[in-house]
C-alpha cells in the first residue's frame, strides 16, 4: 500500500469534519483506537459528595455578570464578510483603528476590533482591520549560505536537512542582546510532515522516507528587521541558523537516563539519543532556551503492542503512517536490541538557541508521556517550576519543581535546573453538587465551575513516591505510576502557562468528545461538558506559591459558538458579545496580562477555521473573547508570540491544506503560486501608511 494512500483510507474513521490526514499523521489516528487510559483511579463524580471543599473565587466575579459592555463586541456578521483581502501576504482594510496609540479597553496597546469569524473552507489570513500579515519564514527556505533554494519539483532529503522544516508549530523569539530590538532569534518546532501534499505521489519510497525524516526536527533561526515599524525576515547563513534533525544527539539526563528501561544496542549506556519526535508546543525558560515537547512519538514505532505500557501509550503492532520501520530497525521495537527505543521518546526537550553547538538534552525528570509542551516560572524560593499537560483524553495534568534554585546571572547552573526535582500530578475537586454537573455545562447554583485540587507526589527528593513503582519506572511510564495515585482524568490538556502577572495557571483542555461516552468517565466539575466538542480553559491559583501541593481553580471558559446554540460559560461576561471559539490549543500572554488563545479543531467544533484570540482576564470584562485573526483552510492556529508593545504578533500556521493531494490541493498559501500549500511563521503588524 502507497503511504499516500493511507489518509484516504482513514476518511471513514474521523469524527465531523476534524481531518482525517491530521488523525492519521499526526496523531496515529488515536481518537479511533479509542482512549488509552483504562484505568480504574476514581473520577470525580466517585469522590465529590465526600470531598467537597470550601468554594473559592479566583479572578474576580464568579456570578453571572449581567452588564452590558458595549463597544468593543457587537454581533456577528455572516462569516467570511470579515477576510482580509487580497492573495498572499496580505493587509486587512485600514479604518485606522487598529494603529492608533489610544490603549484598548483592556490596558494593551495592539488595540483592534475583532473580526468576524471565518468559513473554515476559506483559504486566506485574515486579520483585523489596520493590520498586515507577513511571512517569515516558510517551509523550505534555506538557512544556510549554501543551502539550495526551495524546488516544489526536485526535493531531496540532503536539501530539505539546509531548509526550514514541515509543520511549524511552537514558536519563540528571543530579541539579540545588543541588537537594539533589530535582530533576534527564533526557535521552531516542526512536528509532523504531510506527504501527500508535500510530494509527488510518484516520490520514490525512498526518498519519500528520508525527505519526511529530513523535515522533522528542530529549526532555529536569525531575523532581522530595520525597525519595529517593519516585519521581520530571516537572514540565510547566519551564526545561529541551526536545524536539529533525527540523526542528531540528545543527552538524556535525570534519574531515568542510563536505567535499563532506556538502552538499546546502539546506546548500551541509556544517556544518547537521536532525535526528537513529534514536537508539538513548548516554553521558553528563564534562563533562556527553549522547551518542546515530544507528543505523538507512538506514531513513528511499530511495537509488539503487547504490555501493559505499550498499550497505555498507543504504541501498537501495525504499520506506521510513514513506514519507517520498513527502513530502519529502531523505529520497529520488535527487532532484537531496540525493545527500549519508543522509552527514549516522549520527553520534554530543551535547546539552547544562543549556542549552536550545544547538544539538546531530554529531561526524564520531568516524566515521560505526550507531553504537549512545558512553560516554566519561576517560584518566589527560586525553584523551577514547570507545567506540563499530557495531551490525550482522559490523560492528565503534570507539574514538576527543581530540587535546586535559579541563580541570576549563573547561566551554566540554570541550564542544570531541570534533570531533578519533584514530579507531580493533578487532583482536582470541584465544590458543586454532582446532581448540578449533568454533563450539558450549565452553570451550576453557585454560578461557577470551580473548587480546590491537589498535586498528588510521583517523585519526591529524587525517590519514587509510588507504591510498586522504583523513580526509573516512575519516569519512563510516567502514565502508569500516574494511574496508581488516582489524579483526575482531563479533556486533554494542551498548552499549560502560569501568568507572570497574575502567576495563576491556565490550561487549555482541547475537547474530548469521549467525555461520558461509551463507559468512559462522565462529565465533572472540572470538565463539565459530555461529548466535549469546544473545550475549555482551567485556571488555577496556587495562591502565588508555584511549589504548593494545593490549589484553589475555576474554569475560565467553556468554549463554544453561542449562536449557533452551544451552551457555554465565559466566567460571566455576556455570551453574545465574544467571538465564537473552540478547540484552545496554544496560551500566550501579552505585556499586560491578557491570555491568548490559538485553536487547533475550530471546523469540528464551530465550523470556522482556526484562529487567534485575545481574552480578557481581569475588571468586568473577564471573559471576553476577541478574535484577532483567522488562517487558511485545513489550517491550525500554532505557537502565538504576543508582542504588544510593539502591536505586532506571530503565529505558526500548520498544516494548511492539508485534506488535500498532489495535484489537487486545497491551500496555496502563503504565496498562492499555484502549487501548494507551505506551513510558515506569519507576523501580523499595523499597516504601514
Ligand atoms: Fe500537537 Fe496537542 O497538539
Ligand atoms: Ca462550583
Ligand atoms: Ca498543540
Ligand atoms: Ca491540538
Amino acid at each position: 500500500m502507497s503511504l499516500i494512500d493511507l489518509p484516504l483510507l482513514m476518511k471513514d474513521a474521523a469524527r465531523g469534519k476534524r481531518s482525517a490526514v491530521t488523525c492519521a499523521l499526526k496523531c496515529a489516528s488515536q481518537c479511533a483506537a479509542g482512549p488509552c487510559n483504562h484505568s480504574d483511579n476514581p473520577t470525580f463524580r466517585d469522590i465529590a459528595s465526600s470531598a467537597l471543599s470550601r468554594r473559592t473565587v479566583i479572578g474576580g466575579s464568579t456570578a453571572a455578570l449581567a452588564i452590558a459592555l458595549g463597544g468593543t463586541q457587537g454581533a456577528f456578521a455572516d462569516p467570511g464578510k470579515g477576510r482580509g483581502k487580497g492573495k498572499g501576504a496580505g493587509e486587512g482594510s485600514d479604518n485606522g483603528k487598529g494603529t492608533s496609540g489610544v490603549l484598548a479597553p483592556n490596558g494593551s496597546k495592539l488595540r483592534f476590533e475583532a473580526i468576524a469569524p471565518v468559513d473554515y473552507t476559506v483559504d486566506e489570513f485574515t486579520v483585523a482591520e489596520g493590520f498586515a500579515w507577513h511571512p517569515v519564514i516558510r517551509w523550505g527556505d534555506p538557512l544556510f549560505a549554501d543551502a539550495p533554494e526551495f524546488d516544489w519539483n526536485a526535493q531531496s532529503a540532503e536539501a530539505q536537512k539546509q531548509q526550514f522544516g514541515y509543520n511549524n508549530d511552537y514558536t519563540e523569539i528571543q530579541e539579540i542582546p545588543g541588537s537594539h530590538g533589530k535582530r533576534a532569534v527564533m526557535f521552531v518546532n516542526h512536528e509532523y510532515t504531510n506527504e501527500n501534499i508535500m510530494l509527488p505521489p510518484e516520490t520514490d519510497e525512498d526518498d519519500r522516507i528520508e525527505i519526511g525524516m529530513a523535515a522533522h526536527g528542530l529549526t532555529v533561526v536569525e531575523l532581522e528587521r530595520k525597525n519595529k515599524n517593519f516585519p521581520y525576515e530571516y537572514v540565510q547563513g547566519a551564526a545561529l541558523n541551526r536545524r536539529i534533525l533525527l540523526t542528531d544527539e540528545f543527552t538524556l539526563t535525570g534519574p531515568a537516563a542510563g536505567s535499563d528501561l532506556v538502552t538499546t544496542v546502539e546506546d548500551p549506556s541509556g544517556t544518547t539519543v537521536l532525535g526528537t519526535l513529534g514536537n508539538c508546543a513548548g516554553g521558553l525558560t528563564p534562563w533562556g532556551t527553549l522547551l518542546s515537547g515530544e507528543e505523538n512519538f507512538n506514531g513513528y514505532f511499530r511495537t509488539s503492542g503487547a504490555s501493559v505500557a505499550e498499550k497505555r501509550y498507543g504504541l501498537a503492532d501495525r504499520a506506521t503512517a510513514r513506514g519507517w520501520e520498513a527502513k530502519y530497525d529502531r523505529y520497529d521495537s520488535r527487532n532484537e536490541g531496540y525493545e527500549n527505543e519508543p522509552n527514549r521518546f516522549g520527553y520534554i526537550v530543551e535547546v539552547d538557541p544562543f549556542d549552536p553547538t550545544s547538544t539538546p538534552r531530554k529531561h526524564t525528570s520531568l516524566g515521560r508521556f505526550k507531553h504537549e509542551g512545558a512553560n516554566v516560572i519561576l517560584a518566589e524560593d527560586g525553584r523551577a517550576v514547570a507545567y506540563s499537560g499530557d495531551d490525550e483524553r482522559f490523560d492528565y495534568l503534570y507539574k514538576f519543581v527543581s530540587r535546586d534554585t535559579y541563580v541570576e546571572g549563573d547561566r551554566a547552573h540554570n541550564l542544570t535546573l531541570l534533570e531533578n526535582g519533584d514530579l507531580f500530578v493533578a487532583k482536582f475537586d470541584g465544590n458543586s453538587p454532582s446532581a448540578e454537573i449533568d454533563g450539558s455545562g450549565e452553570v451550576p447554583a453557585d454560578g461557577s465551575f470551580d473548587g480546590s485540587g491537589e498535586w498528588l507526589p510521583l517523585v519526591v527528593g529524587g525517590e519514587s513516591a509510588v507504591p510498586g513503582f522504583t523513580v526509573e519506572e516512575v519516569l519512563v511510564n510516567t502514565r502508569l505510576a500516574a494511574d496508581a495515585v488516582g489524579p483526575t482524568k482531563m479533556d486533554r490538556c494542551e498548552d499549560v502557562e502560569p501568568s507572570a502577572h497574575s502567576r495563576r495557571v491556565y490550561v487549555a483542555c482541547t475537547n474530548n468528545s469521549n467525555r461520558g461516552v461509551g463507559g468512559n468517565a462522565p462529565a465533572d466539575e472540572m470538565n463539565p461538558r459530555a461529548e466535549n466538542r469546544d473545550g475549555h480553559i482551567v485556571e488555577i491559583d496556587e495562591q502565588g506559591d508555584q511549589t504548593s501541593t494545593s490549589f484553589a481553580w475555576n474554569l475560565l471558559m467553556l468554549c463554544g459558538d453561542p449562536a449557533q446554540g452551544d451552551t457555554t460559560y465565559f466566567s460571566g461576561f455576556p455570551v453574545e458579545k465574544v467571538s465564537p471559539i473552540s478547540c484552545p490549543d496554544n496560551l500566550a500572554f501579552d505585556s499586560v496580562g491578557n491570555l491568548w488563545i490559538s485553536t487547533d479543531g475550530a471546523p469540528s467544533g464551530i465550523g470556522y477555521g482556526d484562529g487567534l484570540f485575545r481574552v480578557t482576564l481581569e475588571g468586568e470584562a473577564r471573559g471576553r473573547v476577541e478574535q484577532f485573526l483567522s488562517v487558511p483552510r485545513d489550517g491550525e492556529t500554532c505557537g502565538p508570540i504576543i508582542h504588544d508593545e510593539d502591536r505586532t504578533a506571530f503565529v505558526s500556521v500548520q498544516h494548511p491544506g492539508e485534506d488535500g493531494q498532489w495535484g489537487d490541493q486545497l491551500s496555496y498559501f502563503p504565496d498562492y503560486d499555484g502549487v501548494g500549500p507551505k506551513p510558515s511563521v506569519i507576523q501580523v503588524l499595523p499597516k504601514r501608511g
